[in-house]
C-alpha cells in the first residue's frame, strides 16, 4: 500500500512527496508555498482556500462549510488545512491565497547621529615569525595591536583564531614604507584588518576591508533588513521580505501556540527565521560589494513574540495571561549559536524589550522617532494586528505605553476580499456622483482590498452615506445590494476585477474596521486619561510602521481610527523602528538610550483601565461632526 502521495500545487509548478492522510496546509509548507493561514491552520480563518482538480482527498467538515458556498464546495474549492489526502492530488493555488508579494516598508526618515559602533576595525602589520621569534600567531597580532593601540587586555575565542593562521599567511609582504613600531627595515610582515568589539577580537580580514553591520526590523508580517557601514553610517543595501513564519500562523497568538506544542515546532520557527536572515544578508552583500565575514555586528528589534521565537525561548507564558516574557534585557548573542552567517565571533544585539507586548520594535520606534525627546506632549503610534503606543509628557519625565489588540483587519484578514497590500489591491477610493473610483498598487486590476484602501473606502461611504454613523449600510444606497450571505457594497465590479468576481465591502467587514479602529483609538484615549491628558495638551502624533505609512491620514481621522486631537500635527514616519534599530547599530550610546526608555517607560494594561469598556463601544461609532 502506498504510503506517501505526490501533491503537484499548479500554477506554481511545485510537486511535493507527503505521508499519507497529511493535510494540505502542511503539504503546500514542505514545498515552501506561502499559503495565506492567519489562524495557523486551525481552520478559523478562511484564508487558505485551494481548489482540488484531482485525487481523492477528505470530505469536507464545518469549517468548510463555514468559508465556502455550496457552489464553491462543488467546483472543488477546500480549505487545504481541513483537507488530508487520499490519493496523488493535483491542487490549483487561487493568487488571493498566497501570502508572497508584498509592498513591504524598509525606509524611515533618515538621522543625524554620532556613530559610535560597537566593533572597530585596526589596520595592522605583524612581523613574520623566525626562528628568533616564535610567538604564536595570535600573540604576534596582540602584540602589535598593543604596540600600535596601548596597552589592552586582548583576547579571541577559539572559532576566531581558526581563521588566522592561513588568511596571515595569504597577506604577507616586505612593508613598502618606512619601518613601523612593529616591524624593522626589510622584515616580511603580514598585513590586516582585525575586528575589536571592546577587547574580544571577533575577525580577520584581508587589509583595508571596512567593518559592516546588519540591522532588522523582525515583523510578525515583514522584515526590513539593512547593510550599514560601521565607520560612516551610510546604509549601504535594504530590503524587506515576508517573514517565512508565516506559513505557521500569521499572527503572533497562532504561532506561539504552534511552537508550545513540541520543542521541534519551535526549533522549527527559529530555523526558518534564521534562515531567511541569512538568505537577506547574503543578497544584501553581494548587493553591497562586501564580504559576509565584514558583517561583525547585528542588531535585531522585533516584537516581543519574534523576538523570543529568533532565540529560541520559550513562549508559552508569553502566550497567556499575564503574558510575561522569558527575559527583557538587551542581549547579546553569538550570530553563530543562532546559526546567522557573519563574521565567525559577530554578535547579535536583541534591543530590550518593556513587556509581553511592548516588545524592542516599539523601544527602537520610540528610538527611530526621537518621540523621548520631544519638547512638548506626545504620541507615538504604530498600528498593526497588535497597535502599540506611547504617550510622553517631557515636564513629568513620563513615557507611558499601551497596547491593544487591533486585530488583523489592516492587514486584509477576516474581510471579505481583504488582501495584503501587493499588486492589484486597492489602496485608495473615492466616491462621486459618477460612482466609486479606485486605484489599485501597480494599477492592476484589482484582486482585494488593502489597508489602507479599507480605510478609504469606509470614510468614503461613511461620507456620501453609504453607512451611517454605526456602520449599518443603506439599503437604498446605490451598489448597495443582498446576496446569500447578507448585505455588501460593491467596490468593484467582476467585469474589471483581476479574479473575475466583484470585489466588495460587507457589512461584517464594516463591523470589522469599527472594532479595530475603535480598538485603537479607545486605547488613544484610554492612555491619555491614565496619563491625565487633555486632548487640547497634545502637540504631535506621530504615525509609524508600515500601514501607518500607507494610511490616508483625512480618511483615519474621518472614521476615527485616530481621534482629532485640537493642537496636534499628525506625522508620518515611516519605519521608525527599522530607523532605530540602525542608530543602536549604530552607537553604543542609542543602546544606552534604549535601554533608559525601557527602564523609563510604564506600561498600562488598557483593559483594567476604568472606563475603557465604555470608551471601546463609543469609539465603534463613526464621528459624528465629520469635517470631511
Ligand atoms: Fe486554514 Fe486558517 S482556515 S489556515
Amino acid at each position: 500500500m502506498t504510503s506517501t502521495f505526490e501533491i503537484d500545487f499548479e500554477p506554481i509548478g511545485k510537486r511535493v512527496d507527503v505521508a499519507a492522510d497529511s493535510n494540505l496546509l502542511d503539504a503546500a509548507r514542505q514545498a515552501g508555498i506561502g499559503l495565506a493561514s492567519v489562524c495557523g491552520g486551525e481552520g478559523t480563518c478562511g484564508r487558505c482556500r485551494v481548489v482540488i482538480m484531482s485525487g481523492k482527498v477528505s470530505a469536507p467538515v464545518d469549517a468548510d462549510r463555514r468559508f465556502l458556498s455550496q457552489l464553491e464546495l462543488s467546483s472543488g474549492q477546500r480549505l487545504a488545512c481541513r483537507c488530508h489526502v487520499h490519493s496523488d492530488v493535483k491542487v490549483h493555488v487561487p493568487k488571493a491565497s498566497l501570502v508572497t508579494d508584498q509592498r513591504l516598508q524598509v525606509n524611515g526618515v533618515a538621522r543625524q547621529m554620532q556613530i559610535e559602533a560597537a566593533v572597530h576595525a585596526y589596520e595592522i602589520e605583524v612581523p613574520e615569525p623566525t626562528l628568533y621569534d616564535l610567538r604564536s600567531d595570535l600573540d604576534r597580532v596582540i602584540d602589535a595591536l598593543e604596540t600600535m593601540h596601548g596597552q589592552r587586555k586582548w583576547f579571541a575565542e577559539p572559532a576566531v583564531v581558526r581563521t588566522l593562521s592561513a588568511l596571515a599567511r595569504r597577506t604577507a609582504r616586505a612593508p613598502s614604507g618606512p619601518p613601523t613600531q612593529s616591524v624593522g627595515y626589510g622584515q616580511a610582515a603580514w598585513h590586516l584588518t582585525v575586528y575589536a568589539r571592546g577587547h574580544e577580537l571577533v575577525g580577520f580580514e584581508a587589509p583595508g576591508r571596512k567593518p559592516i553591520g546588519f540591522a532588522a526590523d523582525l515583523g510578525t508580517t515583514k522584515v526590513a533588513g539593512y547593510l550599514v557601514d560601521l565607520e560612516t553610517g551610510e546604509e549601504l543595501a535594504s530590503t524587506g521580505v515576508m517573514n517565512p513564519q508565516i506559513g505557521y500562523g500569521e499572527d503572533v497568538i497562532s504561532r506561539m501556540v504552534h511552537a508550545t506544542r513540541n520543542d521541534d515546532n519551535s526549533s522549527e520557527l527559529a530555523r526558518v527565521i534564521r534562515e531567511a536572515f541569512n538568505v537577506m544578508i547574503g543578497s544584501l552583500a553581494e548587493e553591497a560589494g562586501v564580504s559576509r565575514d565584514q558583517v561583525v555586528e547585528a542588531c535585531i528589534v522585533g516584537n516581543t513574540a519574534m523576538t523570543h521565537l529568533l532565540l529560541d525561548l520559550p513562549v508559552h507564558q508569553l502566550s497567556v495571561s499575564p503574558f510575561v516574557a522569558a527575559t527583557s534585557t538587551a542581549l547579546d548573542v553569538k550570530a553563530r549559536d543562532l546559526q546567522i552567517e557573519l563574521a565567525v565571533g559577530a554578535y547579535v544585539h536583541v534591543l530590550p524589550c518593556i513587556g509581553g507586548f511592548v516588545g524592542a520594535d516599539h523601544v527602537a520606534m520610540i528610538l527611530g522617532s526621537d518621540l523621548d525627546r520631544k519638547p512638548y506632549v506626545a504620541i507615538g503610534v504604530d498600528i498593526g494586528t497588535n497597535t502599540e503606543s506611547a504617550l510622553l509628557k517631557p515636564n513629568e519625565k513620563t513615557l507611558t505605553s499601551a497596547s491593544c489588540a487591533s486585530g488583523p483587519a489592516f492587514e486584509g484578514a477576516h474581510i471579505r476580499d481583504g488582501m495584503r497590500a501587493s499588486t492589484g489591491a486597492i489602496e485608495a477610493v473615492k466616491i462621486t456622483d459618477a460612482g466609486v473610483q479606485i486605484k489599485t498598487i501597480g494599477d492592476a486590476p484589482p484582486v482585494g482590498v488593502c489597508g489602507s484602501g479599507i480605510v478609504d473606502a469606509i470614510a468614503e461611504m461613511y461620507r456620501s452615506g453609504v453607512i451611517n454613523n454605526r456602520g449599518r449600510l443603506n439599503r437604498e444606497a446605490a451598489s448597495v445590494r443582498k446576496n446569500e450571505q447578507g448585505w455588501e457594497f460593491v467596490l468593484a465590479s467582476a467585469d474589471i476585477s483581476g479574479t473575475e468576481r466583484d470585489i466588495v465591502i460587507t457589512q461584517s467587514d464594516v463591523n470589522e474596521i469599527q472594532l479595530a479602529k475603535g480598538a485603537i483609538s479607545s486605547g488613544l484615549e484610554t492612555l491619555m486619561a491614565a496619563t491625565n491628558t487633555a486632548p487640547e495638551d497634545v502637540e504631535e502624533v506621530i504615525v509609524a510602521g508600515a500601514f501607518g505609512s500607507y494610511l490616508d491620514l483625512d480618511s483615519a481621522l474621518a472614521i476615527g481610527l485616530l481621534p482629532r486631537l485640537p493642537n496636534a500635527k499628525y506625522v508620518q514616519v515611516g519605519n521608525a523602528a527599522g530607523v532605530g534599530a540602525k542608530m543602536a547599530l549604530l552607537s553604543l550610546k542609542e543602546r544606552q538610550r534604549a535601554q533608559q526608555i525601557m527602564k523609563r517607560t510604564g506600561y498600562i494594561e488598557l483593559t483594567t483601565q476604568a472606563g475603557f469598556n465604555s470608551r471601546f463601544a463609543m469609539s465603534m461609532l463613526f464621528p459624528k461632526n465629520n469635517p470631511s
